[in-house]
């Protein structure tokens, strides 16, 4: 199994090419599944977690092809997929392919709408808490389908004349939730209006490609969606936008060994909130022609407390990589993640580098200290295994992170995109 081995003290400097966003590529590839025409997805990243999706599609009929374009030498590698899925050959996404990734279970929606049924697995997926789909069933069923759990499946089938619009606002925000009925509502017949909608981008971004594939949904951004159903929906191109993830994850890195180093491709916009924690942290940021250009120079780093929060708040994607830069920090700040209960598992990890944190229920209080030492660690999950990198890079000595699967799920390139910025960062095969 690869590992990455980091040899940590090198400052970071030059441009990394942000890819496009894992979680809006996942849900616009899932789009897919509402047409018979063929959705064009350009900048999709080169990622595991798209692969798993890409046999899921296939499982439900979907034909893919897959143009390699390379954007720049040697750098980017944005893909452009065709997806096209004249006929659903199977309504049923089984439990080996949707445990490996929580979003397949998202297919129900579209294969709801688009044939009347879906039987789909209960969902598996990163071990970052219990990560139930009540929201889920509670919105479909509030479109008028009947939905039974049987044997870790979910079977749901709509009205005989389709899937009826209605008002629904869910209880607390979820991106998946929102992304499902947003797809499901597409089709419906008559008006839908979501209440208390995540306004992540993300789903801003699966909202403008729906439109440009004859959907009619306003709101997109805001917590109130409006979706009026139409008869069928055509094929579209559309753009991946930039990874925001990806993007707060390296500017934390600039701010943790310092250095100079424009975060190319990407939108400041995404990412406000975290940008001014990194800001507050001591990292200087400023928008460039192309992206993003975050400098840290000399200075120590600055306690800063977050909360993690849906978007415009503090991401909980970026919050294990926010408590690897504050283990550094001059003083002690307190980290609260409101999210998910169990977003907590990297604690232990940093805290084998030399990391100070004590954790109080849903709140991490770190300790900053004036070095970390390089040592074997475990990367937990997606997020968790990309601060112990973080980490790993301003630590003195040799970082070895073992089961690195799960940095593959998420972060494109990752080793060639630090190392091109001057970082010791490589895979090591056994
Ligand atoms: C998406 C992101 C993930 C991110 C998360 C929160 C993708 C592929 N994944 O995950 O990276 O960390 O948003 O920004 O886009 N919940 C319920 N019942 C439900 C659904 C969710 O209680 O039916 C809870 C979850 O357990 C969690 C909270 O709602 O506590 C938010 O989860 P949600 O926004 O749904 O996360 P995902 O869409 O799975």
């Amino acid at each position: 199994m690869d590992r990455i081995r980091i040899v940590g003290g090198n400052e970071l400097h030059g441009v990394i090419p942000i890819s496009g966003a894992k979680n809006a590529a996942l849900p616009l590839m899932i789009a897919s599944l509402l047409t018979d025409d063929t959705l064009t997805l350009e900048n999709v990243p080169h990622l595991a977690d798209v692969e798993q999706l890409i046999r899921i599609l296939g499982n439900h009929g979907a034909d893919i092809s897959v143009n390699g374009r390379r954007e720049r030498q040697g750098e980017s590698y944005a893909r452009t997929i065709h997806f096209t899925c004249r006929n659903i050959v199977d309504t049923t996404a089984p439990y080996e392919l949707v445990s490996k990734m929580r979003a397949s279970f998202w297919v129900i929606g579209p294969l709801l709408a688009r044939e009347g049924k879906a039987r789909v697995s209960l969902p598996g997926g990163c071990a970052i808490g219990t990560r139930p789909v009540d929201l889920f069933i509670e919105g479909l069923q509030a479109l008028s389908a009947n939905i039974e759990i049987d044997s870790g499946y979910v079977n749901a089938t709509a009205p005989a004349g389709g899937l009826i619009g209605a008002r629904y606002t869910f209880p607390k925000v979820s991106v998946g939730a929102t992304h499902v009925l947003m797809m499901a509502a597409t089709l419906a017949n008559g008006t839908t209006v979501l209440g208390n909608a995540a306004r992540e981008p993300e789903v801003v971004d699966l909202a403008n490609c729906l439109n440009a594939m004859g959907a009619k949904i306003t709101g997109q951004g805001t917590a109130t969606i409006t979706i009026e159903g139409v008869r069928s929906l055509s094929g579209a191109r559309h753009r991946v936008l930039p990874d925001r993830i990806e993007t707060g994850t390296y500017a934390m890195a600039v701010a943790m060994t310092g250095g100079d180093v424009i975060l190319e491709d990407t939108d400041m916009a995404l990412l406000d909130t975290a940008l001014e924690a990194i800001r507050r942290a001591g990292a200087e940021i400023t928008e460039t022609n192309s992206g993003i250009r975050v400098v840290r120079n000399g200075a120590g780093i600055k306690p800063v407390d977050i909360v993690t929060d849906p978007f415009p708040g503090f991401p909980t994607d970026l919050q294990a990589q926010f408590m690897g830069l504050m283990t550094m920090a001059k003083g002690t700040s307190h980290i609260t993640e409101t999210i998910f209960e169990n977003r907590f598992m990297h604690v232990q990890e940093l805290a084998r580098l030399g990391a100070k944190i004590s954790l109080s229920g849903q709140t991490a209080k770190i300790e900053g200290v004036s070095r970390l030492k390089g040592a074997p660690v475990m990367a937990t999950d997606l997020r968790a295994s990309v601060s112990l990198v973080i980490a790993g890079l301003a630590a003195e000595g040799e970082t070895m992170v073992s089961r690195v699967y799960h940095l593959d799920r998420g972060f494109e390139r990752l080793e060639e995109k630090l190392t091109r910025c001057g970082a010791h960062v490589e895979r090591v095969s056994d």
